[in-house]
């Protein structure tokens, strides 16, 4: 009997990333442990095994996953699958040169990190060149792919330019995601710019329509602002009534292991080659979230 479903999988397709985000928490390269890197053909047979564990949605993380000269194939291979979705995350800097390739192996939306609209203090946080982020979300929407930004705020930093950012999606024609800092690698840097993100949502419930309410602290509520989709997704610390679906998720890192989403938890499954490896490896994994 199966008790948990599994509705999406993050599927981390390379540790490596071409910025250094300061405030990083490492998604995807942490985890990496050995040199095992998992094909397309591999990765779909995984996918395609999760759909029997009710997986409808796919993510594609990193580290930075355009680094992959096989992303598109990848893309390609997953969106003939009889997915509900299939996105991608990305830092935006690859993306000016493969939008088109990418919306053509059938890829839909796409999510782009973009934490500030100011040259100088992107490329304080980020090591990188913001000129070629924009070109990036602009090349994606010319390609027809849905945008949606993501921007973790950071007080002392940028928590002054949600509206200048908001202002960016509506004449882009994008959504934004407002994120919560979480704990990376430097403590201080999160204790200096952690900001809580009840202050924004009161005034985004004051200037904008509530789309999603928020029921409980595992929601992300959605507000439609300046006809700009806004969503927040606050980190919750305490997994006090966790209705079980909402922290079911798993990963797929790099190398080949499942795990839950939550950082901090150490417990991995190495997935194997074959078929009935691969559901037996799903099986375990379930069974490990289930008895967190
Ligand atoms: N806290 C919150 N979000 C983070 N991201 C990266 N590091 C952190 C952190 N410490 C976000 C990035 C990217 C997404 C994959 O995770 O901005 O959009």
């Amino acid at each position: 009997m199966r008790v948990l479903q599994i509705p999406s999988l993050r599927v981390s397709v390379t540790g490596r990333c071409n910025l250094r985000c300061v405030y990083c928490h490492g998604e995807g390269a942490q985890e990496v442990r050995s040199s095992r890197r998992l094909s397309p053909q591999e990765i779909e047979r995984i996918v395609r095994v999760g759909m029997g564990f009710g997986v409808r949605k796919v993510k594609l993380t990193g580290g930075e996953p355009l680094l992959r000269r096989d992303i598109a194939e990848l893309v390609r291979r997953l969106s003939a699958l009889p997915l509900a979705g299939v996105s991608l995350t990305t830092n935006g800097v690859l993306l000016a040169e493969l939008a088109e390739e990418l919306s053509e192996a059938g890829l839909a939306r796409v999510n782009v990190s973009l934490d500030t609209l100011d040259e100088r203090l992107y490329r304080r946080l980020t090591g990188g060149e913001l000129r070629r982020v924009l070109a990036g979300v602009e090349a994606a929407k010319n390609a027809g792919l849905r945008v949606e930004l993501n921007t973790v705020l950071m007080r002392g930093l940028n928590e002054g330019e949600v509206w200048g950012i908001l202002e960016f999606a509506s004449q882009h024609g994008c959504s934004v995601q407002l994120i919560e800092l979480v704990r990376g690698s430097s403590g201080e840097f999160y204790r200096r710019h952690h900001m809580s993100l009840e202050g924004v949502e009161a005034e985004l419930r004051r200037k904008g329509e509530v789309l999603r309410r928020r029921r409980s602290p595992h929601d992300r509520p959605v507000y439609l602002v300046r006809g700009v989709r806004v969503s927040l997704c606050s980190s919750v610390r305490s997994t006090a009534g966790c209705s079980g679906v909402r922290c079911s998720g798993l990963r797929l890192t790099a190398d080949g292991c499942l795990r839950s989403f939550s950082y901090s938890d150490s417990g991995r499954v190495e997935v194997p080659g074959d078929e009935e490896g691969i559901r037996r490896a799903f099986e375990l994994a379930l069974a490990r979230l289930r008895r967190r």
